[in-house]
């Protein structure tokens, strides 16, 4: 860890290494942000990495190495059939992490103003996407007796703000269902967890900024002092999909800057100057 202090000394920082050699990984939504650093850190600690994506310009980009399946996860016949391909051709699962999510802008309304169609988007993708590729994936990952199934969730499963009734609760959801998928396969040798990020560096972030008062704003109301890196999740994901977190099951990891521990009647920080250089920054 460094600190911007003149007087700090630079300390031993330690490391964890991964090494997912062999194993099989289906990440959804991996074309872009999160989704895409946890196929990165999967494939260069030796994984065979499927990306299952709506998005196939990305898919096109995706560095050598990661497959890319076409997949809008709502479709339950696309869940199949990248589950099924994949299987095929590399003899089993190991890890799905269920991380392709929307957040339209027509969504940022209170709910009844929400279309319905707008509803129906986001709960087709945020919520039956996750059910219907661990439809999928469970039946394999029980016949091989092993398997981990991640669900990224977000801070705002856990706490809500105005104008996000449709994909708060929703994320919400993808913690409970992790616990409930946890706990009914637990005796198949399969783990489930979620991961709850603050507000991490991506597309989607950058797309609602101002609906959450500007980047400064947002990074300050992280207590750490900025913003997360989607490489920062990744971490998350690879050490609790890992043997090392052989015990972790039906359980939830916040990685958000202690964004979720800071009450509402904190007081805030204070802004920092931006000509100050010694400040924190996403
Ligand atoms: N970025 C953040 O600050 C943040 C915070 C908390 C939680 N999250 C969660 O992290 C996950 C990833 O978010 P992100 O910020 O990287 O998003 P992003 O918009 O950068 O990437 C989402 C990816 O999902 C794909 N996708 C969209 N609809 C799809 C569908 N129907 N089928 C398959 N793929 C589809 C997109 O093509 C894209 O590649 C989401 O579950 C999101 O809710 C993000």
């Amino acid at each position: 860890m460094t600190s911007n202090s003149d007087t700090s000394v630079l300390r031993p920082s330690g490391r964890v290494t991964f090494d997912n050699t062999g194993r099989v990984v289906i990440v959804t939504g991996g074309c872009s942000g999160i989704g895409r650093a946890i196929c990165e850190s999967f494939a260069t600690s030796g994984a065979t990495v499927v990306c299952a994506d709506v998005d196939t310009i990305g898919g096109r980009q995706l560095p050598e190495g990661i497959e890319f399946r076409q997949c809008d996860t709502s479709r339950t016949d696309d869940c199949a059939s990248v589950v099924g391909w994949t299987v095929e051709r590399f003899g089993g699962l190991d890890v799905l992490v269920n991380n392709a999510a929307i957040q339209p802008k027509d969504s940022y309304r209170p709910i009844h103003e929400v279309p319905v169609d707008v509803w129906d988007g986001v709960i087709g993708v945020n919520l039956s996407g996750y059910t219907f590729m661990a439809m999928s994936a469970l039946p394999h990952m029980r016949q091989q007796h092993s398997g981990v199934v991640v669900n990224i969730s977000s801070g705002q499963g856990h706490r809500t703000a105005r104008q996000v009734g449709t994909y708060g609760p929703i994320k919400a959801a993808n913690i409970m269902q992790a616990r409930q998928w946890a706990v009914e396969y637990a005796r198949d040798g399969i783990r489930v967890v979620s991961v709850s990020p603050g507000a991490i560096d991506t597309p989607l972030v950058r797309a609602s900024l101002e609906q959450q008062g500007g980047g400064a704003a947002l990074a300050n109301r992280h207590p750490i002092g900025r913003i997360g890196r989607p490489e920062e999740v990744a971490n998350a994901v690879l050490w609790l999909s890992g043997p090392d977190a052989s015990f972790v099951t039906g359980t939830d990891l916040e990685v958000d800057g202690g964004l979720g521990a800071l009450g509402a009647f904190a007081d805030p920080y204070p802004m920092p100057n931006p000509t100050d250089s010694s400040g924190s920054h996403a």
